[in-house]
């Protein structure tokens, strides 16, 4: 391999940004490593722990660290394959999910390494439409009109103006945004990756544009026509006293063809597969008092209800199933499927995958993501509301995250890579945990918030809570999708 001089300079400079000196022949040797990544940067730097120059030596041991992770990594992930023995069955198939390859310890250089790829992630998508200059670079040349890409770490009101500090992984600047960009500004939830457009005034921007990562207009640019239904459903919550036995054997009997009449039975007989989005069960202390809302007080023994009730759905359905803030996995997203010992309790067309999963069904590319940071996103945003949840999930897309705000209600684990990121656009987008329902479509993304089969608990009416439940979305990929009502007139 020829390594050019300019490899060098590239790397020099990332670990001067980061506060070391790194001796030439070390600087060959992560090139020589292949993609000069952030991943190794971060390794080198953590085992030069503070050292002035990075030698050789250094360089060498974080290799070592990398290739052992990446071995380790690569067998829990066939670890998990060969448990669940289904992760590819016929048309579907897991494109990403944590299972199996979660390396967080939640130190404070994995959260380092964490909004690093965040960052690069969420730049690349929007440096190939607005073309930035490196923050480090203004005010170097003369340059009256720029674009920058960057994190945002502040964000402040300043009379009719919003100040928004965004930081790249050269330096930070000061936006100054006014008018219409006001607004947008407004709504930001610090952390998100945002690009601007505007003219320098000194050493500070004033922003005529705002640019979100986005969706593309045409989503990802294709067609899924397909003729079987997907039917959402999430928050379950089995083992609470609230669940809604009467009302789920109704939507069981409607599935085995036994109600509904010719037109319901069509739409019954359509039905491939079955996605729950997270809160299979109600759990156990999860809130303060739940106990008192509780019908099994065991953890085990909610899931063994939640298997016999999905043992009666029909066996031709292929149901996925990914978990919540309520399942007996860790809280921290991504979360990962539940763990086997619970997966063994379930009948054999039971699949299950982490939370967020992006899955792939004969060719429909759906994102599952439990919600969890519609709290975050209604708190903050004043023109949201529990009721219409698409319109969050919007903010989603928009955004490319689906946690873009940091340290609000979800906890997150500073996993190496972000997978919360929506690097690629799916043809849906499913989320749960509000318990209310909601379906539309954005830039061709299908979005539904897929209710509950829990009717509001004490604790719910206590905060002010009014769910939505028993409603079922049935949507054919490129049809249409209808809505059934099991609850309530
Ligand atoms: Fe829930």
């Amino acid at each position: 391999m020829v390594i050019k001089n300019i490899d060098v300079a590239t790397v020099a400079k990332k670990f001067l940004v980061r506060g070391y000196n790194i001796n030439p022949k070390a600087a060959e040797l992560i090139c020589n490593f292949g993609e000069i990544s952030d991943e190794i940067i971060s390794e080198v730097c953590r085992v030069a722990n503070g050292k002035f120059i990075v030698g050789e030596e250094d360089v060498k041991a974080a290799i070592n660290k990398i290739k052992a992770k990446k071995n380790g990594t690569k067998a829990r992930v066939q670890k998990v394959k060969s448990e669940l023995g289904e992760k590819k069955d016929g048309g579907f198939r897991v494109i990403k999910d944590v299972t199996g390859t979660s390396v967080c310890e939640g130190k404070v250089e994995d959260f380092v390494c964490y909004f690093n790829s965040r960052l690069e992630k969420l730049s690349r998508i929007l440096r190939s439409r607005i073309h930035p200059v490196s923050i480090a670079h203004i005010g170097k040349r003369k340059m009256e009109s720029v674009s920058v890409v960057g994190m945002v770490t502040n964000v402040w009101e300043r009379g009719d103006r919003y100040i928004i500090q965004l930081e790249d992984s050269t330096g930070s600047i000061n936006c100054v945004a006014s008018g219409k960009t006001a607004e947008i500004a407004s709504e930001l939830l610090g952390d998100e990756v945002i690009g601007v457009t505007g003219s320098l005034r000194g050493k500070t921007l004033i922003a005529d544009r705002i640019v979100f990562p986005d969706v593309p207009i045409n989503g990802n640019g294709e067609k899924v026509k397909k003729d079987f239904s997907i039917i959402f459903l999430s928050d379950t919550h089995f083992g609470s006293k609230e669940f809604l036995e009467k009302e789920w054997e109704l939507f069981v009997k409607w599935l085995n063809g036994e109600v509904g009449g010719e037109k319901g039975q069509k739409l019954a007989e359509s039905v491939k597969y079955i996605v729950i989005a997270g809160d299979i069960v109600d759990g156990i202390g999860v809130y303060p008092g739940q106990e008192k809302d509780l019908a099994i007080m065991d953890i085990y023994g909610q899931y063994e209800s939640a298997a016999a009730h999905i043992d009666e759905l029909p066996k031709r359905i292929r149901i996925i199933i990914s978990p919540g803030n309520h399942d007996a996995v860790r809280q921290a997203e991504p979360q990962p499927s539940l763990p086997s010992e619970i997966r063994n309790l379930f009948p054999n067309n039971v699949y299950h995958v982490g939370n967020p999963a992006y899955i792939d069904l004969e060719g429909v590319k759906l994102l599952i993501y439990h919600g969890r940071s519609i709290d975050d996103l209604v708190a903050k945003i004043p023109r949201l509301s529990y009721e219409e949840p698409q319109k969050v999930m919007e903010e989603l897309l928009r955004r490319r995250h689906l946690s873009p705000m940091y340290g609000g209600r979800s906890p997150v684990a500073p996993e190496k890579e972000d997978y919360l990121v929506i690097d690629e656009v799916p043809d849906i987008l499913h989320c749960g945990h509000i318990h209310t329902y909601g379906t539309g479509f954005y830039r061709g993304v299908f979005m539904v918030n897929s209710s509950t089969w829990q009717a509001q608990t004490e604790f719910q009416k206590k905060v002010n809570l009014n769910p939505m439940p028993g409603n079922v979305a049935v949507y054919r990929p490129g049809g249409e999708v209808v809505r059934l009502r099991f609850y309530g007139e």
